[in-house]
């Protein structure tokens, strides 16, 4: 399996066995954080719901196998990426550290971590604690990166902010677009190949298409995929894509 532009309604590991060694410029993915529960609640449209209810039996796992699983996420993804090659990977906050040690011990170059901040976040429903702001990225390499399309001093900086008031689709945890087009912009060129085993609503796909980037991705549950074929096939690719980099003044 190397075709680009698709998005396989298949298992992230089963999908990622399938491709070659050293043949994918970039990963940028979110996967299942482990933190939906049948007993924790959230809000969905002004009522309290569990986690579990609102996003889905697959964020729930016994915590010995998501770590395993992680693992074997990570080796394949240092596996495909070609040398040179990134990887950007959305973590629950309690679990950055480890995701940033395993990274490490699978062979990957440790770069950064991003915070996503979220100018909307949800309502606190029993006022004990603080709400929930933020998201960790992880941003680690395949040995030097090959590509870091340094935009500008205030668009380059690890902290970035967005609201979950514009979203595409009805997937519950639909990544902010514009965040993740500022990772494709200044991560991969036009004509790369990125990578994303777990594409939910396909966000990673539609800022690569808007971008002139190829994509290739994985997405379990058939709703979603049909969900994320659906969204691509409203964006239209550019004739000319840029490098991301402004022009030299
Ligand atoms: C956090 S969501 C990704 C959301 C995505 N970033 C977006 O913007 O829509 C994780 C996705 O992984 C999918 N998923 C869970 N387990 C999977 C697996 N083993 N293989 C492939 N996809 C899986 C879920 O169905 C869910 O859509």
């Amino acid at each position: 399996m190397q075709p680009s532009n698709r998005i396989y309604h298949v298992d992230a590991l089963e999908g990622l066995k399938k491709l070659a060694d050293n043949s994918v410029d970039l990963v940028i993915t979110d996967p299942p954080y482990n933190i939906a529960s049948p007993s924790r609640r959230t809000f969905r449209k002004g009522k309290p719901v569990s986690t579990m209810k609102t996003m889905g039996a697959w964020d729930c796992f016994h915590p010995f196998d998501y770590d395993v699983f992680i693992m074997r996420i990570l080796s394949e993804c240092f596996r495909v990426l070609k040398p040179g090659g990134a990887l950007y990977l959305f973590s629950a906050r309690q679990d950055s550290g480890f995701f940033v040690r395993k990274a490490v011990e699978r062979g990957f170059t440790y770069r950064n971590q991003l915070i996503a901040i979220k100018k909307n976040p949800m309502p606190s429903l029993h006022k004990r604690n603080w709400r929930n702001a933020f998201e960790i990225c992880l941003y680690v390499s395949k040995g030097t990166p090959r590509t870091f399309n340094f935009l500008s001093q205030h668009e380059c900086v690890n902290v970035l902010a967005y609201s979950n008031a514009q979203l595409h689709t009805a997937h519950p945890t639909e990544k902010p677009l514009s965040a993740i087009e500022l990772l494709v912009k200044v991560s991969s060129r036009p004509g790369d190949l990125v990578l994303d085993p777990f594409m939910g609503s396909g966000t990673t796909a539609a800022a690569c298409k808007k971008l002139g980037r190829n994509s290739l991705g994985f997405e379990l549950n058939a709703k979603y995929v049909a969900m994320a074929r659906q969204r691509l096939r409203r964006i239209k690719r550019p004739e000319h894509p840029t490098s991301g980099t402004r022009a030299a003044a």
